[in-house]
């Protein structure tokens, strides 16, 4: 991890707010599979597991500790002595160990759920950040819906949590409501107004309820936070988690607006996305950004036309910087007549003029009948053309 001052942290959940999602659960050796390639990729934290929570999920974040080589293993607590230390067990032999605790803010959390004073939950944080930090170097603590947080309250809660000893503090979006501008302000001035802001990362962690996990994210970077948590393909709770790929290429894409960095291999995003959509079964929508089907797909006559003079027209990204080989020009209705040739010239054919308008116009036909022409279906096509030129 580096220590530049725009260094922006990759901490990954998708193995366990991403494991959270109804239907994604995963076996010991998928989860492996998903740890190693995420090690691979860069991935400066991983987040294992809660493992309080089964035996299973203990064994999952025990055995990733063992044999991470780079990334740091988080474990995730609740603000209970017993969780800390099952989690401070599970990470205990990774190379570079951390307990991940958290405990509710909001008066929502505290009144419904909870069922406890402003004054004891600040006691709890006490005593749960110390006791991880007795067992691990490294603890991060999380306030709970955050954002729907009175700041006293929330400035009160994150000084407490770094006296005690937290290294990391995080300030979850957990049920996705707030607003970029509401969620930069927010980290500024619990920045501004806890001594020792400094010597801590903050983190950002979003819900999509909203659908702005992503752009919360990148808000909170200008907010002062270095850390975000997020998913492969924005598995997660409900409506998902801040999607990996879409945080790490904006901020690629956009270095002249978003000043910051990640150790991302963005290459491997494409094998990671197929590899979580794999193990989870969850598929990927078609036009999810960066990794589904149709980011890099283009039908539309204009479109394609741009495409085959300079692809910059329409891609503000190439596919192969995110592991896609190559830019698709799909052949539908909406197809004009460049792409049509430069389909034809790919398949083998050079035609006339003349004979290139009457392909062209039954093409046009078919693909107003059919959703999607395949190439053996314009294969036909020419033929019957060139057959018929013969007779
Ligand atoms: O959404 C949330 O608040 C969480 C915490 C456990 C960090 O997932
Ligand atoms: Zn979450």
């Amino acid at each position: 991890m580096s220590n530049d001052k725009n260094h922006v942290v990759i901490f990954d959940t998708t193995l366990r707010d991403g494991e959270q999602c109804p239907g994604a659960s995963m076996t010991l050796e998928e989860k492996l599979e998903v740890a190693d390639l995420l090690d691979e990729m860069g991935v400066d934290v991983i987040e294992a597991g809660f493992p309080i929570a089964s035996n299973g999920d203990f064994e999952a974040v025990a055995e990733i500790a063992r044999r991470t080589k780079n990334a740091v293993i988080a474990g995730l607590a609740r603000a209970i002595p017993a969780d800390i230390a099952r989690a401070g067990e599970a990470v205990r032999h990774a190379k570079r160990p951390r307990i991940h605790t958290f405990v509710s803010t909001s008066p929502i959390h505290l009144q419904h759920q909870m069922r406890k004073s402003e004054a004891e939950v600040i006691e709890i944080i006490t005593a749960t950040v110390a006791q991880a930090r007795n067992l691990v170097d490294n603890v991060e603590w999380s306030a709970m819906d955050a954002t729907r947080t009175p700041i006293e309250y929330l400035v009160r809660c994150v000084d407490t949590a770094i006296k005690a000893g937290a290294t990391t503090i995080n300030l979850p979006d957990t049920v996705g409501y707030a607003t970029p501008q509401e969620y930069e302000a927010m980290f500024r001035q619990v920045r501004e107004r806890v001594p020792g802001s400094d010597k801590v990362v903050f983190s950002a962690h979003c819900h999509d309820d909203l659908g702005l996990a992503v752009a919360n994210s990148l808000a909170a970077l200008a907010g002062g936070a270095r850390q975000i948590e997020c998913t492969i393909n924005g598995l997660g709770e409900r409506a998902g988690n801040a999607a990996l790929e879409e945080v790490v290429m904006a901020i690629r894409t956009r270095g002249d607006v978003l000043p910051y960095a990640t150790g991302i291999e963005a290459g491997m995003l494409t094998r990671a996305s197929k590899l979580v959509s794999a193990v989870t079964s969850f598929p990927v929508q078609y036009n999810k950004a960066i990794v589904g089907r149709n980011a890099f797909a283009h039908e539309s006559g204009i479109h394609q036309d741009g495409m085959l003079k300079n692809n910059t027209t329409y891609e503000i990204m190439t596919p192969e910087s995110v592991g896609v080989s190559k830019t698709s020009l799909v052949m539908g209705k909406h197809s004009g007549r460049a792409a049509f040739r430069d389909k034809l010239k790919a398949l083998g054919y050079e035609l006339g003029e003349n004979a290139l308008n009457d392909a062209f116009a039954r093409f046009k036909d078919l693909a107003d009948r059919k959703k999607v022409v395949y190439d053996e279906d314009i294969e036909a096509l020419v033929d019957q053309e060139i057959a018929a030129a013969h007779d």
